[in-house]
């Protein structure tokens, strides 16, 4: 990969190729910059798809950058579909991968609908009164350890990390001695295209079967010991038929599991790394918080979700001939939905990159478009943000990050490690 140094700036569109791993390799401010260019066009651009080892090229893909078409898009989940090949990735997923990776958000309706039934009918109120109070206890207990370790130690591992993988280990049954195991393999999920947790490109392919079988392996295991005997954990009702008669196979509940572990744990503990973040370069904003932790934490976190977008993008597949907001789009073309850039769109955002935890309305699409495949832990995240802000902010109100070391990735706005000092 070229140096930072040596990368020619960005000057117009033409300088812009989302396909080439360098363009990801760049600053903040000149990603910014170059999906500010991407916004101003009145057709998206269009580039070809990014050369991988392990799948073939397909047609290309349109990239949605601006807030309505992304809006658009995710409403009309029969145009822009997000099965044939996936969501998650701009190559159509290769056979192989769909064993571990084949879950609902890379499917369309009615399979999607009656996975997402199940797994919904799952998280019960009593469920999600349970895992609320879990959330704090947890939190608190990471503020114990945070202020015993005490200052210079990485955020991002001693805190941001944590309260995710606890959360969804703990919904699902798997025991502490495990949380380690599951916290490796998501970040080799997730962060497959950074050095740091695969070094050689060639390998990616082969990383990412091995942690998914492993996965897969360890929660079919459970799920063998919780048809003998149900606990009251998630799990156990997934493998065990609900009222109506359903229930997951083992292949959905390994690929369902997969989809959780990586889905709960990375974006959430990004969104709060990137939280801790905003609050030390805006202490006016830290200030605002501070003088109502509670009434102001609504606004906040959704202010946090939107600057960070941990998800970078989803795409879709256009399944016929379409016009959607003025422009053509192609049976068998893809279209890749920037989340990541929609919140920055200054149509809908007044002052976009200011952090503001007032911000009202705060209309972001860090947790996807409106349509069947809205983030099925929304909730969740949102509580875990809060509970952990709630705790910092209380216990230790001078806490301050230091600089980001960021992850290298197109799909995950992710912080690797990060200092904290208070
Ligand atoms: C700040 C944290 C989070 C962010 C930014 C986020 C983002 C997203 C986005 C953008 C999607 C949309 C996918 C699409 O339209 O194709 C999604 C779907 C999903 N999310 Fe989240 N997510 C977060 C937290 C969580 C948590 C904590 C869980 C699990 C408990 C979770 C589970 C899921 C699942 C299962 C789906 C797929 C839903 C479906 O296909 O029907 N997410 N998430």
């Amino acid at each position: 990969m070229t140096q930072p140094a040596e990368r020619a700036p960005i000057r117009s569109v033409a300088d812009i190729d989302l396909s080439d791993w360098d363009f990801w390799g760049r600053s903040p401010e000149e990603r910014e910059h170059a999906f500010r260019l991407l916004r101003d066009l009145d057709t998206p651009a269009f580039f070809e798809e990014p050369e991988i080892s392990f799948a073939p090229r397909g047609l290309g893909y349109h990239a949605l950058v601006r807030h309505e078409d992304i809006l658009e898009a995710s409403r009309n989940p029969e145009i822009f579909c997000s099965g044939d090949g996936g969501a998650t990735n701009i190559v159509d997923m290769p056979p192989e991968f769909t064993e571990y990776f084949g879950s609902m958000i890379n499917m369309d309706d009615p399979r999607h609908a009656r996975l997402r039934r199940i797994v919904s009918r799952a998280f019960t109120p009593r469920m999600i009164k349970q895992f609320e109070a879990d959330v704090e206890v947890a939190a608190s207990r990471i503020v114990d350890e945070l202020l015993a370790t005490g200052p210079g130690c990485d955020f991002v591992t001693e805190v941001a990390a944590k309260l995710p993988l606890k959360v969804i280990c703990d919904m699902m049954g798997i025991p502490e001695s495990d949380y380690g195991f599951v916290f490796d393999r998501s970040n080799i999920i997730l962060g497959a295209s950074d050095p740091e947790y695969v070094s050689d490109p060639e390998d990616v392919a082969t990383a990412l079967l091995t942690a998914g079988m492993e996965l897969q392996a360890l929660v079919q295991d459970l799920a063998a010991l919780r048809q003998e005997t149900p606990t009251g954990d998630l799990t156990s009702s997934l493998v065990n038929a609900n009222l109506d008669g359903e229930r997951l196979t083992a292949q959905e509940l390994g690929s369902f599991f997969i989809l959780l572990v990586v889905a709960g744990n990375e974006t959430t503990r990004n969104a709060i790394s990137y939280g801790m973040r905003l609050l030390t370069l805006n202490p006016d904003q830290k200030r605002l918080w501070l003088e109502d932790v509670d009434g102001r934490a609504p606004g906040a976190v959704e202010e946090i979700v939107r600057l960070a977008s941990p998800v970078n993008y989803m795409r879709r597949k256009v399944t016929r001939d379409h016009v959607m907001n003025g422009n053509r789009y192609r049976a068998g073309e893809k279209v890749v939905l920037y989340y990541w850039s929609a919140n920055r769109d200054d149509r809908v955002f007044a002052d976009p990159l200011r952090f503001d935890i007032a911000r009202d309305p705060n209309p972001h699409v860090g947790f996807g478009g409106p349509g069947p495949h809205f983030c099925l832990g929304a909730h969740l995240a949102r509580r875990e943000i809060t509970v952990m802000f709630r705790e910092l902010l209380r216990r230790v109100p001078t806490i301050e990050a230091g600089e980001p070391e960021r992850l290298f990735s197109s799909f995950i706005n992710g912080t690797k490690h990060m200092t904290c000092e208070f």
